[in-house]
């Protein structure tokens, strides 16, 4: 187990912003947390990377105690922060540069950039930076230290589609590496697509806990949906998967020359969510 939270517990004053929590994640996997505003990700986040220290409950990353063991943790974690906390006047490579010497890495920052997609912005200060190429510069910083865990508080936001699915593919290539990634996000687009487990959060409690799949049947929405042309129309024919005389309707209907199209139709995250939160994820 390379993160293991128990009943992991926040408040400010007396808003319980974190709520006896509990999960873990394994090596090499990516566990999705997913909820929507001021429902307790980026102070979970916060916990586990030491920048406050847990009430109640407690947790380990890499076996080590995130109340005590925090220099041997940070030589190991790398963070995207939800805040922007780069050297405005600094360009992006005196940032990264500034990292690579504090974490005594050996990473070649010009590589990193490279990588990252970065190196146009190389001698810009980050503060005449965007918001979504400074997130970028940010993604860049959190592996400087090639950790073995990373720590993503919505990595996505803020980016432009082709940028965001081009920080998608490098999470999947961290994981691909073996890294163990906790990853928030408020998109379930994105936390269906990367996470081997997600975990929905609301008003600080974890309300579900399963593979992206298993959350999705959970519902118990399948149907065949099967829309046929009728001169210059459509009718469309929803039938449920699972249901008795689905079979012989579903032959009828195909037997017809004029199928438009043949869909099946699976509930999304985001429905699930609602369904068992009774309110959105959407900002
Ligand atoms: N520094 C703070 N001082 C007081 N209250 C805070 C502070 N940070 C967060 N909170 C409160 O704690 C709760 C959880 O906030 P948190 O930032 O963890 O949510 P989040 O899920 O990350 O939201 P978002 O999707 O907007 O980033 C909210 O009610 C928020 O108002
Ligand atoms: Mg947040």
């Amino acid at each position: 187990m390379i993160i293991e939270a128990n009943d992991l517990t926040y408040s400010y004053g007396k808003n319980l912003a974190v709520d006896h929590i509990s999960f873990s994640v394994d090596q090499g996997e990516i566990l999705g947390f997913l909820g929507p505003n001021g429902s307790g990700k980026t102070t979970t986040v916060k916990m586990l990377t030491g920048q406050i220290t847990p009430q109640e409950g407690g947790a380990k990353v890499l076996g080590h105690d995130v109340s005590k063991d925090l220099k041997i943790i940070h030589e190991k974690i790398g963070v995207c922060f939800e805040e922007k906390n780069l050297y405005p006047r600094m360009s992006v490579k005196e940032n990264l540069e500034f990292f690579a010497d504090l974490f005594d890495s050996s990473m070649n920052v010009d590589d990193l950039m490279k990588k990252v997609d970065i190196s146009k912005w190389s001698d810009k200060r980050t503060e005449t930076l965007s918001k979504g190429m400074q997130q970028r510069v940010m993604f860049a910083r959190s592996l400087i230290n090639d950790p073995d865990v990373l720590f993503l508080d919505e990595p996505t936001s803020g980016l432009d589609p082709i940028s965001a699915d081009q920080i998608r593919k490098m999470i999947l290539e961290e994981k691909r590496k073996g890294k163990t990634i906790f990853l928030t996000t408020h998109n379930m687009m994105e936390a269906d697509v990367l996470s081997d487990q997600v975990a929905f959060i609301n008003e600080g409690k974890i309300v579900a806990l399963d593979t992206p799949e298993n959350l999705k049947l959970k519902l118990g929405l399948r149907n065949l949906k099967i829309k046929i042309r009728t001169g210059k129309k459509f009718i469309e024919e929803t039938l449920p998967l699972d249901g008795p005389d689905t079979p012989q309707k579903a032959k009828k209907l195909l037997e017809n020359k004029n199928i438009a199209t043949v869909h099946t139709q699976e509930a999304t995250l985001e429905e699930v969510f609602i369904k068992l939160t009774g309110r959105k994820l959407g900002r």
